[in-house]
């Protein structure tokens, strides 16, 4: 298990510790490539947004957004960051695997670089899955076991890494997956891990059953 993983919190905060925004302002590439998706009066839900760029930047979008972090300052770092871009968003802290969402509830779920244990993994992405509306969509991007020694950042475990198979396992049951693809990119260098990646991007809707 890794360091961050047994108790996200306490790790993660003392990460966001600061003024500094860890992974900037600008919202995740993957998430915002899908702009046209997006309207106003959806519901989304973000899981792990730590300092919040992600959903403030859906909250400017006129969506309802609702963000879970187990960190307490990236939370207050989301809040504030709302604050000064004039929007809002609900937000809860949580621990992620051993957090009870509501069902069938949201129209977008969003997972950025959201890397768990691997023996939590399934359960945590079956859970923000099963709080998708059928038809809602999930948008997924997380760095891949190429990464390992190829770009800066993310877990050093190469287990808590994302694989195509490993997340078409995890979602058989609740998404029809419309992209799911292993990607060479560049991290913009606004954020921590700023430069090339090898990253797994996915794009899916809950089944409707
Ligand atoms: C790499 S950061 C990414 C933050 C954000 N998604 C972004 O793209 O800017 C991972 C985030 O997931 C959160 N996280 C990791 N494990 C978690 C867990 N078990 N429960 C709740 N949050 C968790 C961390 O607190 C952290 O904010």
């Amino acid at each position: 298990m890794s360091k961050s993983a047994k108790a996200p919190g306490e790790f993660w905060d003392r990460r966001y510790d600061g003024d500094d925004y860890v992974f900037g302002q600008d919202p995740n590439l993957w998430m915002a490539s899908h702009e046209s998706l997006l309207t106003e009066g959806m519901t989304a839900l973000v899981p792990g947004d730590g300092e919040g760029r992600n959903g403030v930047w859906l909250a400017e979008r006129g969506l309802v957004v609702t963000t879970v972090d187990a960190s307490q300052v990236g939370v207050e770092k989301a809040q504030y960051l709302a604050a000064a871009r004039g929007v809002e968003i609900n937000t809860q802290i949580a621990d992620l695997r051993d957090w009870n969402p509501p069902k069938s509830t949201f129209d977008l779920a969003v997972l950025a670089f959201v890397h768990v244990d691997v023996d939590e993994r399934t359960a945590v992405h079956h859970r923000v899955a099963e709080t998708l509306k059928p038809g809602g969509l999930l948008l997924l991007e997380g760095f891949s076991p190429d990464h390992l020694g190829y770009g800066r950042g993310g877990p050093s475990d190469k287990i808590m890494m994302f694989t195509e198979a490993g997340l078409r396992e995890d979602f058989a049951d609740m998404l029809d997956i419309e992209h799911l693809a292993e990607v060479k990119t560049v991290i913009p260098d606004s954020e921590r891990h700023g430069g090339p990646a090898m990253v797994v991007q996915l794009r899916g809707r809950r089944k409707n059953r």
